[in-house]
């Protein structure tokens, strides 16, 4: 039994989220009015644990409110996509086992969904006819709307890793059927969410895509670094520990502010405090993080080429003009064409971030693995 006050890769809830107090009562606001909403970070930052507290906070605010989740990572389809999507509106909007069987035959019957009850939970599975599925797809499309309708409810759908869509055969004309009927629903919002910044912002930002100003984009920025010494602070002394304020801001400093990485560290840092926390359980929390992920790490290198690795040999070193002559000759980079396409290569792989104006690594302990270890084998 792990009995840490820390968590991380799960979801942030409750006792375990913090702040965000501004995005979350905007967005909030969003979902209370049925107004769709965009939000786009990089991964594990904490959009999906936003996005549940948001759920949980506007069914608090209004009991009519009923919120779905889906996460779309998985999905490689429109079938599997209309599937995943009737089920969890059906699901959201019923309480009970026998509403989700009337609901299911009420307004899903031309789907003809089998209903496995399974044990030992009591879980009612939704199967639906895939070939079913894609014939019906203008039900299935319209199915929140139209429940949100006889039921009075208000229905928030929030989609996880939206930019899989993307990736769908002939995705252009899916999304132009999504929004065709998504856009005439009065009574349903969307929040649609994801971690691929390029793939998002071409769907969402680009006037010839069928998602061009589809809602309101939020871009989710880091958590401020001053806001964790506190939650860290109250997680040991709720354990019968102490910690100070300047090692955690140490702590967020070491690993760029990244949420989950934070709550990792943290936790390592928890494991090696018996009552009061020294610097050097700091440091070696840090050097086993460092050392748990350098296996995946160096496999990931060794699928790159030797371009790539030079360029991210050259971010680490925190050169800021990566196409400028020095530059190109220090990291042995042929010209600025092989930077511009290691660049656009790293990006699409989530290795390095390019928005704005500066180049940014995505995972702060991989930059850290490059710089100290990869980069420097000699040491
Ligand atoms: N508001 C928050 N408070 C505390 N920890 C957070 C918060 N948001 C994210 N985290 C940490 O970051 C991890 C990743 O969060 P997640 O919501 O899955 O991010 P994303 O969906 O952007 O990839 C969580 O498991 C948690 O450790
Ligand atoms: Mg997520």
């Amino acid at each position: 039994m792990n009995n840490s006050p820390f968590v991380y890769g799960r979801l942030a809830q409750e006792g375990s989220f913090m702040d965000r107090e501004d995005e979350a009562a905007s967005l909030v606001r969003d979902f209370v009015n049925l107004t769709n909403t965009i939000i786009i970070s990089p991964r594990r930052w904490g959009k999906t644990s936003l996005v549940r507290r948001v759920g949980n906070l506007t069914v608090a605010a209004n009991p009519k409110s009923r919120v779905c989740y889906l996460d779309v990572f998985n999905v490689r389809s429109e079938e599997e996509f209309y599937e995943k999507l009737a089920s969890c509106v059906l699901r959201s909007t019923s309480s009970k086992t026998e509403e989700l069987l009337a609901s299911a035959i009420r307004y899903a019957s031309s789907l003809v969904p089998s209903l496995t009850i399974g044990d030992p939970v009591n879980q009612v599975k939704l199967e639906f006819g895939r070939k079913e599925l894609k014939k019906n797809a203008d039900e299935i499309l319209d199915l929140a709307e139209k429940i949100a309708v006889d039921k009075g409810l208000d229905i928030i759908v929030c989609i996880d890793e939206f930019q899989k869509i993307a990736s769908f055969v002939d995705s252009d004309s899916f999304q132009a059927k999504l929004r065709s009927h998504w856009q005439l629903h009065k009574h349903v919002a969307y929040c649609l969410y994801g971690s691929r910044r390029h793939m998002l912002m071409d769907v969402f930002t680009n006037p010839s895509k069928p998602f061009y100003k589809f809602g309101k984009t939020i871009f989710l920025e880091k958590i401020a670094r001053g806001k964790w010494p506190p939650f860290i602070i109250e997680k040991f002394r709720e354990t019968g520990k102490t910690i100070t304020e300047s090692q955690c801001l140490r702590m967020a400093e070491l690993v760029d502010d990244n949420p989950y990485y934070i709550q990792q560290l943290s936790e390592e840092v928890w494991n090696r405090t018996t009552k009061v926390c020294k610097d050097e359980a700091i440091s070696e929390a840090f050097n086993s993080i460092v050392r748990i992920n350098s296996g995946l790490n160096l496999a990931l290198t060794s699928m790159l080429s030797i371009s790539q690795q030079n360029l991210l040999n050259a971010i680490v070193n925190g050169e800021n003009n990566l196409t400028s002559a020095a530059v190109l000759d220090k990291y042995q980079l042929k010209n600025s064409l092989t930077v511009l396409r290691a660049k656009k290569a790293l990006v699409s792989l989530d290795i390095i971030d390019d928005f704005g104006r500066v180049v940014s690594m995505e995972d702060p302990i991989y930059a850290f693995w490059l710089k100290n270890y990869y980069f420097n084998r000699t040491l």
